[in-house]
C-alpha cells in the first residue's frame, strides 16, 4: 500500500507542469497574440505569474499572459484603466464570442470551453488565460487595475527570482508546497475560495515557511496551514515593493472565514497525521484527500 509519503510526493508531480500542458500554453499564447496583433500595437507578449513561476496548481486556469503595447498606444495610459480593458474585451469578444470573455479587475479573461473531469484532469489542457495590457516602465510594469481606477506597477521577474530563492532554501519543495495550498484553496469553502487572492497564499509562503525543509510533507502542510491561519490577518505588501498590497482583496470578514478554514485544515492534518502513527494508513490516506481533494492519491 501507498504510504503518506510516497501519496505526498505522487500528488507534488500531479500539480508539475509537464511538456504536453506547456505546449497547449504556448499554442494559447500564440493564437491571443496572433489575433491580438490585427487589433493593437503590440511590442511583445510573454507567459507570466504563477504559471512562470511554477507555482500555479491544477486544473491550469487563469494564465497571465502579458501584453505589451507599444508607443503608439500609449494614449490608453493617459486614460482610465476601463478603457485599455474595454477595448481588449471588445476585441476578444470578436474571436472568441462574448460567453467566453470576462472583465476582470487587471485583465481579460478568455475560456476555452475545455471540460474539466472529476479528477481535476483537462486532458493537458488550458481552460483560460488573463490577458494583461501592459506598459513598460523601465524593468517594471504599469498594468491597469479597474477596481482602484489607477495604473499599478509590477516587476514579474522580481516575484521570480523571490520564489526561485525561497525554493532554493527550502530543499527545492517549497514551490510544491504553494501548489498544494493553492490546491486546498481551489477545493475549500464550498466554490468561494477561503484565500483570495490566491497569489496571497505564495506571498504569505515566502514568510511563513522558514527554518528549511524538515523532511516530511504532512508535517510540513500542518504546520504551513497553522501558520498562514495565525497570519491571515496581518498585511502583506507587494513582495517587489511596487503594487498595492497582496493583502487588500479581502475584507476582515473575510479573513476571519480564511483564518477559520485555515485552522480547520491545521486539525484535518493533525488527526491524518494521528491515523498515520497508529497503523490506520487507508484512513489516513482518505483524510489527506479529503482535505485537499481529488489529485490527492489513494493508490
Ligand atoms: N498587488 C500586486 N502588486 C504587484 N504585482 C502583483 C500584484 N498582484 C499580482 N501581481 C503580479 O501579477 C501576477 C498575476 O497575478 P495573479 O493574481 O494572477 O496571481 P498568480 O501569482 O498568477 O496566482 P494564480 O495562481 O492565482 O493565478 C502575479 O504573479 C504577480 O507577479
Ligand atoms: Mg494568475
Amino acid at each position: 500500500m501507498l504510504t503518506v509519503e510516497e501519496a505526498f510526493r505522487k500528488f507534488k508531480s500531479r500539480l508539475e507542469l509537464n511538456q504536453r500542458e506547456q505546449d497547449n500554453a504556448s499554442a494559447r499564447q500564440n493564437e491571443v497574440r496572433d489575433f491580438l496583433v490585427t487589433k493593437f500595437s503590440i511590442d511583445r507578449s510573454f507567459l507570466t505569474g504563477s504559471y512562470k513561476r511554477h507555482t500555479k496548481t491544477k486544473p491550469l486556469k487563469d494564465i497571465d499572459i502579458f501584453f505589451q503595447l507599444a508607443e503608439a498606444e500609449r494614449h490608453y495610459r493617459d486614460e482610465a484603466p476601463d478603457k485599455v480593458i474595454d477595448a481588449f474585451h471588445d476585441a476578444l469578444v470578436e474571436k472568441y464570442g462574448a460567453s467566453a470573455v470576462r472583465k476582470q479587475t487587471r485583465s481579460v479573461n478568455v475560456d476555452f470551453g475545455v471540460v474539466v473531469d472529476a479528477e481535476d484532469n483537462t486532458d493537458y489542457r488550458v481552460v483560460s488565460v488573463d490577458v494583461v495590457p501592459a506598459f513598460a516602465d523601465g524593468d517594471d510594469y504599469e498594468i491597469p487595475d479597474r477596481g482602484l481606477g489607477k495604473w499599478i506597477r509590477t516587476n514579474p521577474e522580481t516575484h521570480a527570482a523571490k520564489a526561485t530563492a525561497a525554493h532554493q532554501a527550502y530543499s527545492s519543495e517549497w514551490k510544491g508546497l504553494v501548489r498544494m495550498v493553492k490546491y486546498w484553496n481551489n477545493h475549500a469553502g464550498q466554490g468561494d475560495k477561503p484565500i483570495k487572492p490566491s497569489f496571497l497564499i505564495e506571498v504569505m509562503a515566502l514568510d511563513c515557511l522558514y527554518g528549511g525543509w524538515g523532511g516530511r510533507f504532512d508535517y510540513e502542510i500542518q504546520s504551513l496551514f497553522e501558520t498562514l491561519a495565525d497570519r491571515i490577518h496581518d498585511t502583506w505588501p507587494d513582495p517587489a515593493g511596487l503594487g498595492p498590497p497582496i493583502s487588500g482583496g479581502m475584507d476582515n470578514t473575510q479573513r476571519d472565514r480564511a483564518r477559520r478554514l485555515l485552522k480547520d485544515a491545521a486539525a484535518q492534518a493533525t488527526r491524518a497525521i494521528d491515523q498515520a502513527r497508529r497503523g490506520q494508513n487507508g484512513e489516513a490516506l482518505k483524510a489527506w484527500r479529503q482535505l485537499f481533494g481529488p489529485k490527492f492519491p489513494l493508490s
